[in-house]
């Protein structure tokens, strides 16, 4: 069994890729990134020399190379983690997003059908679904919500979910779609709210949040995302789209107060700054299909989840040191001007 993880030197492509290569032994896992910022080649060191491990650094959205791999591999999977992933990004800049995000999906899947048909599973997010209001929480997204997508991110993920099930309808593709909620732990990029939260704590900065901190995602341990996403594409029904996310409701504001404390650092340090552009309030997802249809459920309560996170920031130092000296550098002023260390 050959398996192609795109996008597996960012945050839950390598999670997934070590969660594969452990349970899988047999299995050959070929990732395919482009190094974006957001790609780091250090973070899948430890299974670089593995002999059923192959790294190629290749853009998605290079049709040629896509394809030259896919007949040199003929691979048996492929799972689309390949994505421009940050809606803050995507709002000052949103072409990239589309051409990665949308065309990038489209060759991947022109590159399945030319080589038999491979079975392809896209890794797609709950933010398709627009958002829910704060004072309305017995409603939650189901596979049936419709698409209502707030910002630039969210717009190219639909586009491409609406692309995968036009090609299972008109050329019998033989695709699955997950939709998750926020994820958090290891390897996380210190632009997301858990990761620049710890990090800049850490450094004893100031911590941004957007408005009032009052908006609510619903948080998912990376591992149990990559356990529903190895469910699905061994078990999953051809055609169909599995929400997944554990019920984990938390306010921005309280995810960073539980940071600061984890870390003995003062709340003081929390400041609020102008909210992003079209801020989704709430996010809540109903994981009922893929828990009655595949028997998932989540495994790592979020107390547990929040504590090997932060503990992993703080073995990993080096991992994320070098991530912020770089451009990383550039985008932060662009961001959040000159929020000084206090
Ligand atoms: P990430 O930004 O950490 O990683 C994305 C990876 O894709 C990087 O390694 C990057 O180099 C690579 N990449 C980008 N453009 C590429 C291209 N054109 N060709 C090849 N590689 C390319 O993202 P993530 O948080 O790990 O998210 C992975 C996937 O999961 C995305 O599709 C995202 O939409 C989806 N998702 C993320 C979350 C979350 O909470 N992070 C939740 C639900 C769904
Ligand atoms: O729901 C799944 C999505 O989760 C994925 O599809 C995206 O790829 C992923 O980035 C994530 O999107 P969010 O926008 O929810 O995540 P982010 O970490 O950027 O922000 C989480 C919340 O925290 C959101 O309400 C905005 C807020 N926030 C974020 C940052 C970076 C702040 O208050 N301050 C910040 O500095």
């Amino acid at each position: 069994m050959t398996i192609f993880v795109t996008g597996g030197a960012g945050f839950i492509g390598s999670n997934f890729i070590f969660y594969m290569l452990k349970k899988y032994q047999s299995y050959k896992i070929v990732c395919i990134d482009k190094l974006t910022y957001a790609g780091n080649l250090s973070t899948l060191e430890p299974v670089m020399n593995y002999s059923n491990f192959r790294f190629v650094k290749l853009d998605i959205c290079d049709r040629k190379g896509v394809y030259e791999l896919f007949e040199e591999e003929q691979p048996d999977i492929v799972v689309n983690f390949a994505a421009e992933s940050h809606v803050d990004r995507s709002i000052k800049n949103p072409e990239i997003f589309l051409q990665t995000n949308i065309i990038g999906t489209a060759i991947l899947m022109d590159a399945c059908r030319k080589y038999g048909n491979i079975r392809y599973h896209q890794v797609s997010t709950d933010e398709v679904y627009g958002d829910l209001p704060l004072d309305r929480t017995d409603l939650f997204f189901t596979e049936n919500t419709p698409i209502h997508t707030s910002s630039p991110y969210s717009s190219s993920k639909a586009s491409a979910d609406l692309l995968v099930l036009a090609y299972y309808k008109t050329y019998g593709l033989p695709v699955t779609i997950s939709r998750c909620s926020n994820n958090y732990g290891p390897y996380h990029f210190p632009e997301k709210l858990i990761p620049l939260m710890i990090v800049n704590a850490l450094n004893n900065k100031l911590l941004p949040v957007y408005g009032e901190g009052i908006n609510v995602r619903d948080w998912l341990y990376v591992e149990d995302h990559c356990k529903a996403i190895d469910l699905i594409i061994h078990s999953g029904i051809i055609g169909e789209v599995y929400n997944i996310g554990g019920h984990n409701e938390m306010k921005n504001i309280d995810i960073v107060k539980i940071i600061c404390k984890e870390l003995g650092k003062p709340e003081s340090l929390i400041t609020f700054v102008e909210d992003r552009r079209g801020h989704d309030m709430r996010y809540a997802i109903d994981p009922t299909k893929i828990y009655t249809e595949l028997g998932w459920l989540p495994e790592t309560t979020f107390a547990e989840g929040i504590r090997k996170t932060i503990q992993w920031y703080l073995d990993n130092q080096e991992w994320w040191e070098d991530i912020i000296s770089g451009e990383y550098q550039n985008y932060y002023k662009k961001m959040y001007g000159n929020l000084e260390e206090v």
